[in-house]
């Protein structure tokens, strides 16, 4: 009888589940996209209960070919950073959840900078003081909604990001649970002690007892019946107990474990809503002085691997907004034929900054601009901008590992929805002079949910089997010179320089 791991993947615009089979290959998946709430200019929400609902109904479809006790385990993988706040009683959520790219906290979070918490924030949580963290998420929601304080104090106000939210309701509520990397994404964990962090939990008014368990990514987290029941009669045999949650981790770490960025020094780039470039830094944390965030990749039998982080607010969702904003394409895909049918931008840069800047620039109050547009200018070269702003981003995420660490990174595993666009892929590796390497499974994030639950339970045997599963697709080699590379990037810098 053939065994699986079912990847629960949670991400910023769609709920989906992938089926993983021994060989690491998808044998079943679904998905579900849902939507975000734009209530004020650079305010961004989702309803949670819209997240759990298709979360669920994806979880039982991407399983209905197979039986409940084929399910060795389920791993959940999630948008980060993201709060949801619900009532322990009811299940319920208390506010709509506050989405990472949600800029509310801006003048909060210069007011901790004024107050002098920058250096003490980084330090402790590696993290910058930024509104991206859920940390003055929380306290803008204990704040700003009368009542969850109390309720907070008294344990029945829950907190958690999508993961621990998940957890709690594919548990029915038995556990309050989260996994480290997640956790160092709060800004409110301490990433050498391991704990949650007294003196910040104390700084912004935050109630511990509203925080879920912090749990290695591997292990088990807790039990779910909802998918027996779905199946019809019942979780079986060994699975009566309902099937193990054994694994968890936050999106972008998932994706460095999917890709096998096992090793000191390995690192991806995941073209998903945003881009995320993680480089794994092994047993130790490594401070950034250029604005990269330090973090916790995974913690397996009691090791804790930490990464360097570059993040990137908008990618993927630029090409949603050329579809759903500016109806410029009728889908995301028509980007590559669009931008291909010019050879240049024609002088026009795209800064997607709608929700502020990341890495290395952290101003959350910048704001998306189109520059150089001469007469010449059309649909086709507006595309081709938005899809280079993406590797433009990601170069600038580079560049500033390369000038930290002095060691130039000389390829780069790639995975995410974008890099099926070979125009962008060919176009990244040219303006980074390095290689760009695509694996033959693009859903990496799942992948890496399912590789943690399944060594959780004993599925695969340990990192040396994982490391046999990762695929080569193709290899993207620069093809262009520094010179060229000079000057497109220089044209880049200038025009985001205007934001600054
Ligand atoms: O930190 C935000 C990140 O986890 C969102 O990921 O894949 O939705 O761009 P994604």
């Amino acid at each position: 009888m053939e065994r699986y791991i079912l990847a629960l993947d949670e991400g910023t615009t769609s709920c989906r589940a992938i089926l993983f089979d021994e060989q690491g290959r998808a044998a079943g998946s679904a998905q579900q996209e849902f939507a975000s709430i734009f209530p004020q200019a650079g305010w961004v929400e989702q309803d949670a209960n819209e997240i759990w609902r298709k979360q669920l109904q994806v979880m039982r479809d991407a399983a209905a070919g197979v039986g409940v006790e084929q399910i060795r385990a389920i791993g959940i993988t999630n948008q980060r950073e993201t709060l949801v706040v619900w009532d322990a009683q009811t299940g319920e959520p208390l506010h709509p959840a506050i989405v990472w790219q949600c800029r509310r906290t801006s003048a909060l979070c210069e007011s901790l900078k004024a107050d002098g918490w920058e250096d003490e924030v980084r330090a402790r949580t590696g993290l910058l003081l930024d509104p991206y963290f859920s940390g003055t998420k929380l306290k803008w929601l204990l704040d700003a909604v009368p009542g969850i304080r109390e309720q907070a104090e008294q344990g029945r106000a829950l907190a958690g990001t999508i993961d621990s939210w998940l957890i709690w309701k594919l548990t029915e509520g038995a556990v309050h649970a989260t996994d480290v990397s997640n956790a160092s994404r709060t800004m409110l964990y301490n990433i050498h002690t391991l704990e949650w962090d007294a003196d910040i939990l104390a700084k912004l008014g935050i109630p511990a007892a509203m925080l879920p368990e912090v749990k290695p990514s591997s292990g088990i987290f807790g039990y779910t019946r909802l998918l027996g029941d779905a199946a019809g009669g019942g979780a079986a045999g060994s699975q009566s107990a309902g099937i193990p949650i054994a694994g968890v981790a936050g999106d972008q770490q998932a994706a460095l474990f999917g890709q096998g960025c096992f090793d000191t020094g390995m690192a991806k780039n995941t073209y998903g809503t945003g881009c995320f470039l993680l480089k794994n830094t092994g047993g130790a944390p490594v401070a950034s002085a250029k604005g990269l965030l330090t973090t916790i990749a995974w913690q397996i039998d009691g090791r804790t691997t930490y990464a360097l982080e570059g993040s990137v607010f908008t990618a993927g969702s630029v090409m949603q907004w050329l579809r759903d904003g500016l109806g410029l394409i009728a889908h995301a895909a028509d980007s590559e034929a669009l931008a291909a049918s010019v050879a240049d931008t024609l002088g026009v840069y795209f800064v997607p900054a709608f929700t502020g800047l990341g890495t290395p620039y952290w101003n959350a109050d910048a704001r998306g601009m189109i520059t150089g547009l001469t007469r010449g200018a059309t649909s086709a070269h507006l595309v081709r901008a938005a899809l280079e702003s993406i590797a433009y981003q990601t170069a600038d995420v580079l560049n500033t590992m390369t000038e930290e660490s002095g060691l130039p990174l000389r390829e780069l595993r790639v995975d995410g929805g974008a890099v099926a666009n070979g125009l962008l892929m060919q176009f990244q590796a040219d303006l980074l002079g390095a290689s760009v390497i695509r694996p033959v499974l693009l859903e990496t994030t799942a992948l890496g949910a399912a590789y943690l639950a399944g060594l959780g339970v004993g599925f695969w045997s340990g990192m040396d089997e994982l490391r046999g599963l990762w695929a080569l697709d193709r290899t993207f080699e620069p093809e262009l010179d520094e010179a060229w590379r000079d000057d497109v990037y220089g044209g880049w810098k200038k025009a985001v320089g205007y934001q600054l």
